[in-house]
C-alpha cells in the first residue's frame, strides 16, 4: 500500500528561499580562508586537493553571504507562492561584509548535513550546499528543510540511464526533446540527489537512487528553454512532483534553473520528512 505522509505540512514554514552561486575562479585574487572560523579552517586545510578546497570554500562563502544578507533584512512572512531567488556572487559582492562577520557565521557539517551557527549559537535556518565543475551553490530558508543540487550535463554510459531511471522517467527525458535529453536526465538526477540530501526516506542513499521514483513531471517546454543560456537564469521554473520510495509518497515543490551545461535544482518537501 502506498502511504502519503502529510503529518507535518511544511508549506506554511517555507518562508523565503535564497540561493547563491559562486564560481571558484572568483576566489583567485585573495586569501578568503580568513573568512572561515577556526574549526572551518582546520577542516579546509585537511581537504585533499586544491580543487576540492576551492569548491568547499566557495560553498561556505555563498552560504555565509546569504545568511548575513538575510540578517540585515526584516523577518520574512511565509510564502504562499514558493519561488527561490538566485544571486550570482562575485568577489566584489563578497566585500559587502567584513571578515569577522563571515567568521561568526559558521557552517557546521559534523553530521554531513550542513547547518549554521551565528556567534557560536545554532541557527534555525536550513542550509544546503552543492558543487559542480567550478560552481558552488548554497541555499538558505527559514525553518523548513530544503535541498539543493547542481550538476554538469553530460552524455553518460547507456547503463547509467538504464539503472538509475524508471521507464517513465526515461520516456520523459528522451521523448520530450531528444536534442536536450542529457539536460533533462541531469534534472532528474538532481531531484533524486536532493531527495537523498533531504533525508526524506531513510532507505534513500546515493547507492539506490533507482529506488526513488519521480512522478507528475511537467511538460519540458515549461522548464527548459529559459535555462539553456550561457549564464544562470535567475528566474526558477517551479512545479510540483510526487516522489515515491517503496510504499511512501511525498509531494515536493521543485525549482529549476540552469545553463546549457548545468542544472541547478532546489527541492522543498510539502510534507513531513519520514523517519
Ligand atoms: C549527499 C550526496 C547526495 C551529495 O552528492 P554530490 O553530488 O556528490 O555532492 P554535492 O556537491 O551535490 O553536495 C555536497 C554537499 O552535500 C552536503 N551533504 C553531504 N552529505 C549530506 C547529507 N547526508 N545530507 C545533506 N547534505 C549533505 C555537504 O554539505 C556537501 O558539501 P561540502 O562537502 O562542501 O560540505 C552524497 O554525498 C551522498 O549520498 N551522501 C550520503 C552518503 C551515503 O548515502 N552513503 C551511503 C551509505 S551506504
Amino acid at each position: 500500500m502506498v502511504t502519503r505522509d502529510g503529518s507535518r505540512a511544511s508549506l506554511a514554514l517555507g518562508g523565503h528561499c535564497r540561493v547563491a552561486s559562486l564560481e571558484s575562479r572568483e576566489l583567485n585574487d585573495r586569501d578568503y580562508t580568513r573568512y572561515l572560523s577556526v574549526a572551518e579552517r582546520t577542516t579546509y586545510i585537511a581537504l585533499p586537493t586544491q580543487t576540492r578546497k576551492r569548491e568547499w570554500l566557495a560553498g561556505r562563502l555563498a552560504a555565509k553571504f546569504i545568511f548575513l544578507n538575510r540578517l540585515e533584512t526584516s523577518p520574512v512572512t511565509p510564502d504562499r507562492d514558493w519561488r527561490p531567488t538566485l544571486t550570482r556572487l562575485t568577489s566584489d559582492s563578497l566585500d559587502q561584509y567584513p571578515s569577522w562577520m563571515y567568521q561568526q557565521a559558521e557552517v557546521v557539517t559534523a553530521e554531513a548535513k550542513p547547518s549554521l551557527r551565528w556567534c557560536g549559537q545554532p541557527r534555525p535556518e536550513s542550509i544546503s550546499l552543492s558543487h559542480s565543475t567550478g560552481t558552488s551553490c548554497a541555499s538558505l530558508t527559514f525553518g523548513a528543510p530544503i535541498a539543493i543540487d547542481i550538476e554538469t550535463t553530460m552524455r553518460r554510459l547507456e547503463a547509467f540511464y538504464r539503472i538509475n531511471f524508471s521507464d517513465a522517467e526515461r520516456e520523459w527525458a528522451i521523448g520530450a526533446t531528444a536534442s536536450r535529453s542529457d539536460w533533462f536526465f541531469t534534472l532528474l538526477w538532481t531531484v533524486k540527489e536532493s531527495i537523498v540530501k533531504l533525508g526524506c526516506f531513510p532507505q534513500a542513499t546515493i547507492w539506490n537512487l533507482p529506488g526513488i521514483e519521480i512522478d507528475g513531471l511537467p511538460r519540458v517546454n515549461n522548464i527548459g528553454p529559459a535555462s539553456f543560456g550561457r549564464t544562470f537564469n535567475s528566474e526558477f521554473a517551479v512545479f510540483e512532483l510526487s516522489i515515491k520510495e517503496r510504499s511512501h509518497v511525498i509531494p515536493v515543490q521543485v525549482a529549476v534553473t540552469g545553463t546549457s551545461n548545468h542544472v541547478l535544482t532546489v527541492v522543498n518537501p510539502l510534507s513531513g520528512v519520514l523517519k
